[in-house]
């Protein structure tokens, strides 16, 4: 079964906390953290200062963690899992880290309040990718930054992608299951980035909805991208 509903959503990444960190970190060979690492730095390195900072779809927290580096900072932190959230406050029970349930779809803050908004492997699994780059924009402050870490659908594959789609459909996805003892959430994983945009495709929707790209560095054969983008 494959669908983006948010019940659906939120209920399989509540049955995966547990082995959530374990897996990503597994399967990318520890790579995830210097991505989001890397991603944060380069803001840091552009003389960037957020100070209200969004990070959504936070999950278990560690985007959140980077941001945390950047201080002076007041990070909020919002998922649509109750479960990841509960994980992301033993992690980082710094008080400058405020946690909430909410919607990508329908953020609870005021217009113009964010300096910085932040999804990483968040963006493939929202329901209506255009609205929420709709609220994004709202929450932003004018030149206000959104920094997206994700797994796009390759442009082109190459015999190289076609090896990662076996490791990927075969290994990640049967230990994937196995591991976080769920029946489907690893082939979900695998379904979520062969039918997402492109990085090219995602920077071109980007520019539609008002937003600047500045930077991107892609990672891992083209598939990790961070698209760094401004609010114009
Ligand atoms: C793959 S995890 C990423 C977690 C974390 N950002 C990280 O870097 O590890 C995706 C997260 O997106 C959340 N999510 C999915 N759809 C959402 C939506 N529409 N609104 C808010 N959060 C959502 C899920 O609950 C899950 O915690």
């Amino acid at each position: 079964m494959y669908t983006k509903d948010k019940k659906f959503i939120s209920g399989m990444f509540d049955e995966i906390s547990p082995t959530y960190d374990k897996l990503n970190h597994l399967f990318s060979a520890n790579q995830d953290k210097r991505w989001r690492k890397t991603a944060v730095k380069k803001l840091q390195n552009k003389g960037i200062k957020p100070k209200f900072i969004l990070d959504l779809a936070a999950g278990s927290g560690d985007l959140g963690i980077e941001f945390l580096k950047l201080n002076p900072v007041q990070l909020f932190s919002t998922d649509i899992s109750l479960e990841m959230l509960k994980i992301n406050a033993v992690k980082n029970p710094d008080k400058r880290n405020i946690l909430l349930k909410a919607e990508a779809e329908r953020l609870p803050f005021p217009d113009n309040f964010f300096d910085l908004a932040g999804i990483s492997f968040g963006i493939r699994n929202f329901e209506r990718l255009d609205t929420c780059l709709k609220e994004i924009k709202r929450v932003l402050k004018k030149d206000g930054r959104l920094l997206v870490i994700e797994m796009f659908r390759p442009e082109r594959k190459t015999i190289i992608h076609t090896l990662f789609d076996f490791y990927f459909s075969r290994l990640v996805t049967e230990l994937g299951n196995k591991l976080s003892k769920s029946k489907y959430a690893y082939n979900y994983l695998f379904n979520s980035v062969n039918t997402f945009k492109s990085a090219a495709e995602y920077k071109a929707l980007l520019h539609k909805s008002g937003f600047e790209v500045e930077y991107s560095k892609n990672n891992f054969l083209g598939i990790v991208n961070s698209v760094q983008a401004k609010k114009i």
